[in-house]
């Protein structure tokens, strides 16, 4: 168990914000499975003050998704403190983050996610006025640094601390990595040699082993899973009966398809059928990753258009996979 401010999280396991996945579906299923935080899907600060639909929408939170971190980006201090206080009072979230790190052209055009790597004395302002302006416990996730030769993470975390930041996730590739090579976990182990707040190591965690590996060689805090927990919550499930010292069945794959379900049916409530089966497209492949003769079913899912065709998949599916076993343990 860890604190960030006074919000008490029970276990090490926290689940990555992901623009397009972090919704209050995939949230809830994170909980179900025994996440200890899971952060939203980034929302921009200027579309909260200009009260746009949407983005009002994906600040709403359930009441089994507690405790959840809200995280904004933007690069305005003036619009990045407007949108920190209307997630202070109007929103049930228990944190709030602040997007240093995403790297994706367009945000960093509009001096966004990881372009506030670059100037560290604007940035620390910036974070600054936020947390001077909100009671919400304020926290960052950011990268290493721009790039090799100007990583600057130690030297921000210890400043943003300094500022008031109450925990840091830190993803350890450069802005310039992308999303090649391997994350750097001895930069994670340094950060939290160097700060006294609660620091959360991020990048290509994929296993429960791993994952106890990285806890153990950096001291951090928190274990942040991104892509390994799409479609995968059972991931979530055998770390947290580690942690609680429970024995955990693995799922067999009749329960992925049927958590497939779930979550389908869930983001319909959320978004509404079609959109939903759009995202289903992409999400129900992850579902049944790595099960025998997946490739043809994988195919099958990414041209659904309702919840009957999902169904009648994953039911069929489920029938050949049964009658598969029945073959090989005769
Ligand atoms: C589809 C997708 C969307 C993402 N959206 C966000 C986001 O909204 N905010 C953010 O800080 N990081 C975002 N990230 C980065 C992840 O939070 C995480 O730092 C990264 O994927 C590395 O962790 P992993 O190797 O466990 O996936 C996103 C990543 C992916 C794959």
């Amino acid at each position: 168990m860890f604190k960030i401010g006074d919000i008490e999280i029970k276990n090490p396991i926290v689940i990555a914000p992901m623009a397009g996945i972090s919704n209050n579906a995939f949230r809830e299923i994170c909980y179900k499975f025994g996440a200890g935080l899971v952060y939203a899907e980034m929302v921009s600060d200027k579309a909260i003050v200009y009260e746009n639909e949407k983005s009002l929408e994906m600040t709403y939170t359930s009441q089994v998704e507690h405790p959840i971190a809200m995280q904004l980006f933007g690069g305005d201090v003036d619009t990045m403190v407007q949108a920190a206080k209307y997630l202070d009072t109007h929103s049930d979230c228990d944190i709030i983050d602040i997007n240093l790190g995403c790297p994706v052209t367009k945000i960093v055009k509009g001096k966004a996610g990881s372009y506030l790597l670059k100037d560290m004395d604007s940035t620390v302002n910036l974070v600054k006025a936020v947390v001077d302006s909100v009671k919400k416990p304020v926290t960052v996730k950011m990268r290493l640094g721009w790039s090799e030769d100007s990583i600057n993470c130690i030297e921000l975390g210890k400043r943003l601390e300094a500022v008031g930041v109450k925990a840091i996730a830190l993803h350890g590739r450069t802005r310039s990595q992308l999303y090649q090579g391997k994350a750097n976990w001895d930069m994670v182990k340094k950060l939290k040699e160097n700060v006294s707040i609660p620091v959360i190591g991020n990048g290509d965690v994929k296993s429960a082993q791993e994952a106890i590996m990285r806890l153990k060689e950096t001291g951090c805090d928190g274990i942040m899973i991104g892509r390994g927990a799409i479609g995968n919550p059972f991931l979530i499930k055998e770390l947290s009966s580690i942690f609680e010292k429970d024995s955990v069945e693995m799922p067999r794959d009749k329960e992925r398809l049927a958590m497939c379900m779930d979550h389908a049916k869930r983001l319909t409530t959320l978004k509404g059928e079609r959109i939903a089966m759009k995202q289903m497209r992409g999400l129900a492949p992850w579902y049944i990753q790595g099960l025998p003769y997946s490739t043809k079913v994988k195919n099958l899912l990414t041209k659904i258009n309702s919840l009957d065709d999902l169904k009648l998949i994953l039911d069929e599916y489920e029938l050949f996979l049964n009658e598969k076993y029945e073959k090989y343990n005769k």
